[in-house]
């Protein structure tokens, strides 16, 4: 291979095994599921994540909040992409209300974040698709592992769950196949909810994603430039030492 052939592969091979593997589990099952945002040139789907954050408000939010995320995120071009109109009408149908000093209630403005959920003993989904090994095909492994099989230990339920290390997780199976009706006609199923709200949570915890993506191909389409320049200006530079005439 010609230098410049080895030093352009060289550098394409870098960029494409420079992003994260997903589906390293380790012990416990991962399911095989695909996302639109995986790979170098991936990105968020927009129609999933405004079904993902149908589910994550109509089941999840209930037990999980969200604090680290705030409701204006919502309207990124690369995310879920709502008006700003829209946000304010979530924010209105899901009656997010903050207390002021006099201890007023009042609708929560755009700028507000999602809130904390304290009782229920459930992690707080802000960051959860980063904090676990496999991010968003954990979280659908979790949602689509359950066995069925439970069990009482001290009082407490718990639930057989291949995905979940130990086996058992103490959740009862959130969803079951037509726990939402999606606005946008989609047909509810226990696959199709559990990936909207997986890909949902892992824009949540990585919301500029797509563009360190972005940025990442560009310093790359940079960088071969780069390389492609120094190799002819090397072989000019030397080309009457080399060859004299
Ligand atoms: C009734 C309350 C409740 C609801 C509703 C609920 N969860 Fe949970 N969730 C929990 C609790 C409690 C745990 C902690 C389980 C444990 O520690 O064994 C948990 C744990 C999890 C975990 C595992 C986190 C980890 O540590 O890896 C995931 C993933 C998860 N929930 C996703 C969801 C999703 C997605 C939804 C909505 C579709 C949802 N949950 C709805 C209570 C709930």
């Amino acid at each position: 291979m010609k230098p410049i052939h080895t030093l352009a592969s060289a550098v394409l091979i870098a960029s494409l095994t420079a992003t994260p593997v997903l589906a390293a589990g380790g012990e416990v099952y991962t399911a095989d599921v695909d996302f639109s945002f995986q790979g170098p040139f991936g990105a968020y789907d927009r129609a999933a994540l405004q079904r993902g954050l149908q589910v994550y408000q109509g089941i999840c939010a209930g037990c999980h909040g969200m604090k680290f995320v705030a409701f204006r995120t919502l309207t990124s071009d690369t995310g879920p992409g709502l008006t700003e109109d829209q946000v304010n009408a979530f924010i209105a149908e899901a009656g997010y209300e903050i207390e002021d000093e006099d201890g007023e209630f009042a609708p929560a403005k755009t700028y507000d974040y999602f809130p904390e959920v304290k009782s229920a003993g459930a992690p707080d989904m802000s960051l959860l698709a980063k904090a676990r090994p496999g991010g968003a095909a954990h979280i659908y492994s979790i949602l689509t592992g359950y066995t069925g099989e439970e069990k009482e230990v001290a009082g407490t339920i718990l639930y057989g769950n291949k995905a979940y290390p130990g086996g058992w997780i103490n959740m009862a199976p959130p969803l079951y196949g037509d726990d939402v009706e999606y606005m946008d006609g989609t047909e509810a199923t226990l696959e199709r909810s559990s990936k909207d709200v997986s890909e949902f949570l892992m824009w949540a915890a990585e919301p500029k994603m797509v563009e360190r993506k972005q940025a990442g191909v560009r310093n790359m389409a940079f960088l071969i430039l780069f390389a492609v320049l120094l190799y002819f200006s090397n072989k000019k530079l030397w080309k009457r030492v080399k060859h004299p005439k």
